[in-house]
């Protein structure tokens, strides 16, 4: 016991003089997690991006905690934030970055937050271990280029609550992993093919904490919700934007009535909206922003419009719509 107390000391005080100038006690990232953020390095490939050359294995690059992009929890060490995301880095949103993402990221265990958007993985499917980073807070693999299929393994995240999988080319077939993240409080899954997921509505009223629902052109089918499904809704949805799913009609207005009491923003834009609007928007109580435009909405304008006091931006352009906003 005191022998192995006094190796640690050696060890600390060694890397002290050898330290390069930069007095330091002990290092604070873990020997399996550098390991792992080498392994992660390998596999992915830039053309412009300086900020991964802070990552190396010379010995005064130990302190895998100061490399750019990492943060470690300030008591224990562990790697508990990932930021690959080059336009984090460079600000430009381009795909400097490419490779494969390596398995070895699962040796994180801590990891709460994890940005690889604009990484081009080149069509690679999603990668399943993903589902083993059960402290993830946040996941955001937007602009990724990743197919295929969502992974059951998604659902094991029952801690997450900002997840981003827009602009990728998954399928999101249905939506059961998404049910189980009790949690979430943003999903954004814009610009994937939704077609088949004809439980949609159904996980997203049952998502207690849902405060943001972004499905812009993720071809959403027709649905008829279920009222029965309502039992454990979000009180806190605020904002709703199916911008361009071109299969939805006005059935989706009832639906949404459920959300009276939260809303704050409802984008429609370019839907397939028919018939006239219902007078029941007046009972939106907190709606500050609405886009209704681009549809085949017809009939009078409802005066109700004019006694909502919050409404801040109203869009009815492009419908076929009489009379003018009051
Ligand atoms: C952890 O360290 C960072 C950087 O030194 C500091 O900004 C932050 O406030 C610290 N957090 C806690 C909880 O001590
Ligand atoms: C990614 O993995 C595939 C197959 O496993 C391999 O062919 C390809 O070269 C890898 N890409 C990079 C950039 O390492
Ligand atoms: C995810 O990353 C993209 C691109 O970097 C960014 O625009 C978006 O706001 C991020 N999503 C969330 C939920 O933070
Ligand atoms: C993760 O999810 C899969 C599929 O839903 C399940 O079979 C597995 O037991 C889960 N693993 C953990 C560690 O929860
Ligand atoms: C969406 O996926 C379905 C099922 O795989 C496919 O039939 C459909 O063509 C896809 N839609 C688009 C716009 O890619
Ligand atoms: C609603 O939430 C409660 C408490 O979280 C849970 O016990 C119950 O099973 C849920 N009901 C439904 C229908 O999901
Ligand atoms: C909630 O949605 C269901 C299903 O669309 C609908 O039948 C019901 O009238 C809605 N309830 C309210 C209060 O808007
Ligand atoms: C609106 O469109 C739906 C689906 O195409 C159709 O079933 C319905 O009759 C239309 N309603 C009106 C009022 O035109
Ligand atoms: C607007 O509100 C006033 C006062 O609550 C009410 O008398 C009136 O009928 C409302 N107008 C419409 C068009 O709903």
């Amino acid at each position: 016991m005191l022998l192995a107390i006094l190796i640690s000391l050696t060890g600390a005080l060694g890397s002290t003089a050898s330290g390069e100038g930069e007095p330091r006690a002990t290092t604070r990232c873990k020997e399996a997690e550098r390991h792992a953020l080498l392994e992660i390095k390998e596999n992915l490939h830039g053309r412009d991006v300086g900020f991964l050359s802070s990552w190396g294995i010379g010995d005064e690059r130990r302190e895998c905690c100061e490399w750019i992009g990492i943060r470690c929890d300030n008591k224990s060490g562990h790697v508990i934030r990932l930021d690959l995301s080059p336009s984090t880095h460079d600000g430009r949103g381009f795909y400097d970055l490419e490779g494969n993402l390596s398995s070895s990221l699962v040796d994180l265990h801590y990891l709460q937050y994890l940005d690889l958007s604009y990484i081009d993985f080149s069509g690679n499917s999603f990668p399943s271990f993903i589902g083993g980073l059960n402290k993830l807070r946040y996941l955001n693999l937007s602009y990724t280029y990743l197919s295929g299929k969502v992974p059951p393994q998604l659902g094991n995240l029952s801690s997450l609550q900002f997840l981003d999988l827009s602009e990728t080319y998954l399928k999101i077939k249905d939506m059961e992993w998404a049910s189980h993240l009790s949690s979430l409080q943003l999903l954004d899954l814009s610009s994937t093919n939704m077609s088949f997921a004809h439980d949609w509505v159904h996980v997203v009223n049952n998502l207690p904490h849902l405060k943001i629902l972004k499905l812009r052109e993720s071809y959403l089918p027709v649905t008829v919700p279920l009222s029965r499904s309502f039992v454990n809704s979000s009180k806190v949805l605020a904002i709703i934007d199916l911008f361009s799913n071109h299969d939805l009609s006005s059935s989706i207005f009832q639906w949404l009535f459920n959300y009276s009491h939260s809303l704050v923003h409802l984008d429609l834009t370019s839907c397939s909206l028919n018939g006239s609007i219902p007078e029941a928007f007046d009972n939106m109580a907190a709606l500050e922003y609405l886009d209704l435009s681009w549809n085949e909405l017809e009939g009078s304008i409802p005066q109700s419009f004019g006694n909502m006091t919050t409404l801040e931006f109203l869009d009815l352009s492009w419908n076929e719509l009489e009379g003018s906003i009051p």
